[in-house]
């Protein structure tokens, strides 16, 4: 951590969610938005704006016209609008189709308990880091939006017994479930992410979906770690790996079944340009290197078995 003073006692990584929340906010203000998200911005004014990632990011505003993805929120602030959308459309989908169990994995600043319309009787759990959660809802407490669903959050660390935690506070594994893990995979070593994909297949009842997002820790860290250590973080220690293959080998083996979506088809499904972190015509983009995937539970047929 950088030595910004702060009365916020969160894990370094948990500062990577205000990072999300500001470019949700950024989005919000745009004519065009792609959601709205009126909360995003009161986490980050509980911060102050000379909390890292935030002051970067306000600097990254000022120098508009620079190298697009010399700079993280330049580089990323489409990406996560974009996603933010599709998942929003997919859980839309999920509980229309009779979902009513949703569980965000890492859900940091995530709003979506408040932002979506959601049936009676859905269940919306939130797991994330201790320090995180108690920050969230001091923030929501404070003057957040009341939840449209049976909001659940559960403080874990993903590297331990979350599924335990999970089941304590109400989760059901007889009934289907729609999992989220969104800006996540590259901050957990390929053992923890393997922990925490066996985690979810064994809580999955069938017709359970998982959509995950992945950029390859190269964009993260890697080459490009002075670039995103701009942002105050120590980007370098925060990438931990992802999950160490190909993200859809990864999920075939455990048994899912992904379908890709391409992130520049879902950006002009949305009216929106490529985002230049993956365009192939911005030198140094990750082109194919972003993924959105949904991924159903691939249960084996009784003759299979
Ligand atoms: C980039 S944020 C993404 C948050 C949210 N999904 C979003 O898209 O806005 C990464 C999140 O992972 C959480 N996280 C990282 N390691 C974790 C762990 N071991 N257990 C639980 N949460 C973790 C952080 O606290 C942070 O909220």
């Amino acid at each position: 951590m950088t030595d910004t003073p702060t009365r916020i006692d969160m894990p370094e990584v948990s500062w990577t969610a205000l990072g999300a929340a500001w470019m949700r906010a950024q989005e919000g203000r745009r004519p065009d938005a792609l959601f709205s998200d009126p909360v995003a911005a009161q986490f980050v004014d509980a911060v102050g704006g000379e909390a890292p990632y935030i002051a970067a990011g306000e600097q990254a505003l000022a120098d508009a016209g620079g190298d697009v993805l010399a700079n993280p929120f330049t580089a990323m602030g489409d990406y996560v609008a974009i996603r933010t959308r599709w998942l929003d459309d997919l859980l839309r989908a999920a509980a229309a189709d009779g979902i009513r169990q949703v569980v965000l994995l890492a859900a940091g600043l995530d709003t979506r308990a408040q932002r979506l319309p959601w049936p009676a009787g859905l269940r919306l759990f939130e797991l994330d880091l201790p320090g995180l959660v108690a920050f969230k809802e001091r923030v929501l407490r404070d003057g957040g939006a009341p939840p449209t669903c049976d909001r659940v959050t559960v403080s874990c660390d993903l590297r331990g017994d979350w599924p335990a935690a999970l089941r304590d506070a109400g989760f059901d594994p007889g009934r289907p479930a729609v999992w989220l893990a969104e800006g996540l995979l590259h901050y957990l070593t390929p053992a923890v992410n393997q922990s925490m994909l066996d985690g979810v297949a064994g809580l999955s009842a069938p017709g359970s979906l998982l959509a995950v997002d992945h950029i390859e820790a190269a964009m993260m860290g890697g080459n490009n770690a002075e670039t995103a250590n701009s942002t105050g973080l120590a980007y370098d220690q925060l990438v931990k790996g992802g999950p160490g293959e190909h993200v859809v080998t990864w999920l075939e083996r455990s048994g899912w079944l992904p379908t890709v979506h391409e992130v520049a088809d879902c950006a002009l499904r949305y009216g929106r340009p490529v985002p230049p972190l993956i365009d192939p015509a911005v030198p140094g983009s990750v082109r194919d290197g972003a993924v959105f995937l949904l991924a159903r539970r691939n249960v084996p047929s009784p003759d299979s078995r």
